[in-house]
């Protein structure tokens, strides 16, 4: 992953839900020395999301080959468009982004529930080939939606409301041509994450594996944790622990972000995984003030440098 352009350095391209940008300065820390002095292999995220900590290290690691994955058709389609096509997504997302910007604010609603419509129309069509027009309408719909949500109904629609978030800044020309040189030597898919275990054999100890996939909610404050089987069961994380093992025996040095509960360390335990405890703020939740302060897990197959205590950490 070379450094894309001198002046700017790519970083997430649209807003996520469990995003990790907030947690990158620690997670950075605990990359191996080994992987950021010398060559790393293979850098293989399979929960790509908004790709916080793919972006904050792709200008720093020098990597042989790049695996980004996510479930989510839609959004891979709209990295393959940055990736391919960023000069015709920037029309496009200009075109919207000054129509938006032209309309009063109670009309930006109604501009907003039109694009949304539009999106749902091309959803229905195959996303297996790059779809220029539906990668800018999902980064518009990423920008002015409610907190960046991206959930589909029962029928496959997608149904997040307005946000109404002021003028948010729907077209960052300079970053999505920075992200498109990023990507360029990654392979992209959107494939469930079982798939991964056939890497198995590519894997090797100079290997970065980046595991992040969407968490339980906590149950009020019982501490019991409820899974969402629509969105990732208990038995999607059982079946995820059990990949994690398969691709640890290659010596891949492996990261896991997950909820911090006793049901997950069980899952991670120890001394195969190391264990850090991290809070921040949620980023889902309403307003600011009504976002809670959340703590999570970070596990890693290898032992942890020294400095891995830091702060932030356990707090
Ligand atoms: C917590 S988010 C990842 C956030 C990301 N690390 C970031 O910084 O933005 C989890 C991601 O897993 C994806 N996902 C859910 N189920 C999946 C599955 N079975 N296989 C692969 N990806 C899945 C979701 O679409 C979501 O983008």
């Amino acid at each position: 992953m070379a450094a894309p352009s001198p002046s700017l350095l790519a970083h997430p391209f649209v807003k996520w839900p469990g995003g990790k940008r907030r947690l990158i300065k620690q997670i950075s820390k605990i990359i191996p020395d080994k992987l950021v002095k010398g060559r790393v292999s293979n850098y293989v995220e399979p929960f790509l999301g908004g790709g916080a900590l793919f972006f904050s290290l792709q200008s720093r690691l020098d990597v042989d080959r790049v695996l980004l994955n996510d479930k989510s058709a839609p959004l891979i389609n709209a990295y393959r468009v940055a990736r391919e096509d960023v000069e015709e997504l920037i029309e496009h997302l200009r075109t919207l982004e000054e129509t938006f910007y032209n309309r009063s604010a109670g009309r930006r609603e109604d501009y907003y529930y039109m694009i949304r419509d539009k999106f749902n129309e091309r959803l229905a069509k195959d996303h297996d080939s790059t779809d220029v027009e539906a990668g800018a309408l999902f980064i518009f719909l990423n920008k002015t939606c409610y907190n960046g949500v991206f959930r589909l109904n029962k029928s496959g629609k997608f149904n997040v409301p307005y946000g109404d978030s002021g003028n948010p800044r729907i077209c960052d020309a300079d970053n999505l041509r920075a992200v498109s040189a990023a990507l360029a030597p990654a392979t992209l898919s959107h494939k469930d994450f079982k798939s991964f275990s056939r890497l198995l054999p590519e894997l090797d100890t100079r290997s970065l594996v980046y595991i992040d996939p969407p968490y339980a909610i906590k149950n009020g404050t019982s501490g019991f944790l409820h899974y969402n089987n629509k969105i990732f069961s208990w038995k999607d994380q059982l079946e995820l622990s059990k990949t994690v093992e398969e691709l640890r025996s290659s010596g891949a040095r492996i990261i896991i972000s997950n909820a911090a509960h006793p049901d997950i360390e069980e899952l991670y335990p120890e001394p195969k995984f190391h264990r850090l405890t991290m809070n921040r703020s949620s980023t889902i939740g309403g307003t600011e003030s009504s976002r809670k302060r959340v703590s999570e897990y970070v596990f890693t197959s290898y032992n942890l440098p020294r400095n891995a205590r830091l702060e932030g950490w356990g707090e």
